[in-house]
C-alpha cells in the first residue's frame, strides 16, 4: 500500500496541471517560458571559480551542520542585511545550512507538527496562494492544512487576525512568505511583530520564507528575525523564541542549480532542523558551501541582479499600462495579472503568443467556493530584458 497522504492528497502540483491544460495545444516555435521562477542569468562567475577549485573535496562527507566559514558568511549578511548587532547571532546555534529553501520550508512541517494538538490533528496555516512545498509539508506531517487568503482585499497578506480562537488553539505551524510568492507583497515589521506575538501566545511555530528577501522595486523588506529582535517580550528566552526564517541563493544570486540556501532563527528549531537533517536531509556539497559563503558575502552581484529585476518591472509597466490591473509588486519577480480566467488565458497566451505563464488558480486552493488566484495569471520575470520585452508585448496583445 503507498502512504494516500501522497498517493491522492498531493496529486495537482501546479507544473502537472499546466502541462495537461496545453498538452493538447502545439509547442510554438520559439516558447518563451515564464511560468517557471528560475532566474536565466548567470552564476556569477567568482562562485564558478570556487566550485571548480574546490571539486577535490568530493572524496569527503560534507558536514551536515555546515563549514564554519559558510555559517559564519550567512551571519555576517544577517547582520548586515538586517542591523543586527555582532554577537547575537551565534553561528553554531542559530544558523544552519540548507539544500535550498525548500528543504527548509518542507522540514519545518516535521519539526513543528506534534502528533496531536489540544487533542485534536494540528493545524498549519498556510497562505493561500501559497508555495505548494507549505501543503506537502503538511500534509506529510499529519497536519491539518487551514488556508489563509491573501487577496487583493488584503493587500496580498493573510489577515490573522480572522482567525478564530479554537483554531488558532491547534495551530502547530504558520507560514507566511514576505516578499510573497506569487504577488509580492511585503509584510511589515508591526504586521511581522503582532504575528510573531499571536503564534507564541498560541504554542505556534513562525515559519517566515524570505527566499524573495533580495529582489525588490522600493525599500528593502523588513526580516522575521529584525521583527522578532525589535520585541522586547521573550519571558527570558532566546530573541528568536518560535521564530524561523529561509534565505536562499537561488534568486538572489541566479544560483538556483546551487541547491543552497538557509534556515536562522530560534536555536531549538534550529537544532531540531540539524537533527532532522541529520536523519532524512541531505548534506551540501563542500565546492558547494565554499561558493555559497563567496556569495553571500558579495553584495555587487546582488545588486546588479536587482537593478536587472526593476528594469523589467518598468519595461513591463511601459508596455502593459493597466491591461491584466498591472501593479509593480514589492517584492519578488512575478506580474500577477488580473485576466479574468487565468486557465483560459494561459491557453491562449501559449497557443497564439508562444508565451507560457502559469494559472494562478494553480496554486491557490478554493475557499468558501472561491479560488482567489483563478482570475489571475502568473508571469516570471526571468529571462533577459530583450526576451521580456519580447514576451510582454505579445501578453499585451493578446490581453
Ligand atoms: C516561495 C518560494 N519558497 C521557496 C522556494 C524554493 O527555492 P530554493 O529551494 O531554490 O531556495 C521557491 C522556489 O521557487 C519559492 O518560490
Amino acid at each position: 500500500m503507498i502512504n494516500p497522504r501522497l498517493e491522492t492528497d498531493l496529486n495537482d502540483y501546479p507544473f502537472a496541471r499546466l502541462g495537461a491544460l496545453i498538452a493538447d495545444l502545439p509547442v510554438p516555435a520559439q516558447p518563451i517560458i515564464m511560468s517557471v521562477g528560475e532566474p536565466q542569468g548567470p552564476v556569477p562567475q567568482f562562485a564558478r571559480d570556487v566550485v571548480s577549485r574546490d571539486l577535490a573535496t568530493s572524496n569527503r562527507y560534507p558536514p551536515n551542520q555546515g563549514t564554519p566559514d559558510l555559517c559564519a558568511a550567512i551571519v555576517a549578511w544577517l547582520q548586515r542585511r538586517y542591523g543586527i548587532a555582532d554577537g547575537v547571532l551565534d553561528p553554531a546555534r542559530h544558523v544552519l545550512p540548507l539544500a535550498g529553501s525548500k528543504e527548509g520550508v518542507f522540514a519545518i512541517g516535521t519539526v513543528a507538527v506534534p502528533p496531536s494538538k489540544d487533542g485534536a490533528q494540528p493545524i498549519v496555516m498556510i497562505p493561500n496562494p501559497f508555495y505548494q512545498v507549505y501543503l506537502g509539508a503538511a500534509v506529510l506531517s499529519g497536519g491539518a492544512p487551514v488556508f489563509m487568503n491573501a487577496d487583493a482585499g488584503n493587500g496580498f497578506m493573510p489577515d490573522f487576525d480572522s482567525v478564530p480562537a479554537d483554531t488558532w488553539k491547534r495551530t502547530a505551524l504558520v507560514y507566511l512568505c514576505s516578499p510573497g510568492n506569487p504577488q509580492g507583497a511585503m509584510a511589515t515589521l508591526p504586521y511581522l511583530q503582532k504575528l510573531i506575538d499571536q503564534c507564541r501566545r498560541h504554542g505556534a511555530i513562525l515559519a517566515i520564507d524570505e527566499c524573495y528577501a533580495e529582489i525588490y522595486n522600493g525599500a528593502a523588506p523588513a526580516g522575521g528575525l529584525q521583527a522578532a529582535l525589535a520585541m522586547d517580550e521573550t519571558g527570558g528566552r532566546d530573541p528568536f523564541a518560535d521564530v524561523v526564517v529561509f534565505h536562499s541563493l537561488s534568486k538572489r544570486s541566479n544560483a538556483a542549480g546551487l541547491r543552497s540556501g538557509f534556515v536562522a532563527g530560534d536555536p531549538k528549531i534550529v537544532a531540531m532542523m540539524l537533527r532532522w537533517k541529520t536523519y532524512g536531509g541531505v548534506q551540501i556539497p563542500i565546492p558547494i558551501q565554499n561558493a555559497s559563503a563567496a556569495l553571500w558575502r558579495d553584495e555587487a552581484h546582488v545588486e546588479t541582479i536587482r537593478g536587472e529585476y526593476r528594469a523589467k518591472f518598468q519595461l513591463a509597466k511601459s508596455i502593459l499600462h493597466n491591461k491584466g490591473g498591472y501593479f509593480t509588486p514589492d517584492g519578488g519577480f512575478f506580474l500577477w495579472l488580473d485576466v479574468g480566467d487565468g486557465q483560459a488565458v494561459t491557453r491562449r497566451l501559449w497557443a497564439e503568443g508562444g508565451v507560457k505563464v502559469l494559472p494562478g488558480g494553480y496554486l491557490a486552493r478554493e475557499i468558501d467556493g472561491v479560488n482567489p488566484g483563478d482570475r489571475y495569471i502568473r508571469v516570471a520575470l526571468v529571462h533577459d530584458l530583450e526576451t521580456t520585452r519580447t514576451a510582454i508585448t505579445r501578453i499585451a496583445e493578446l490581453l
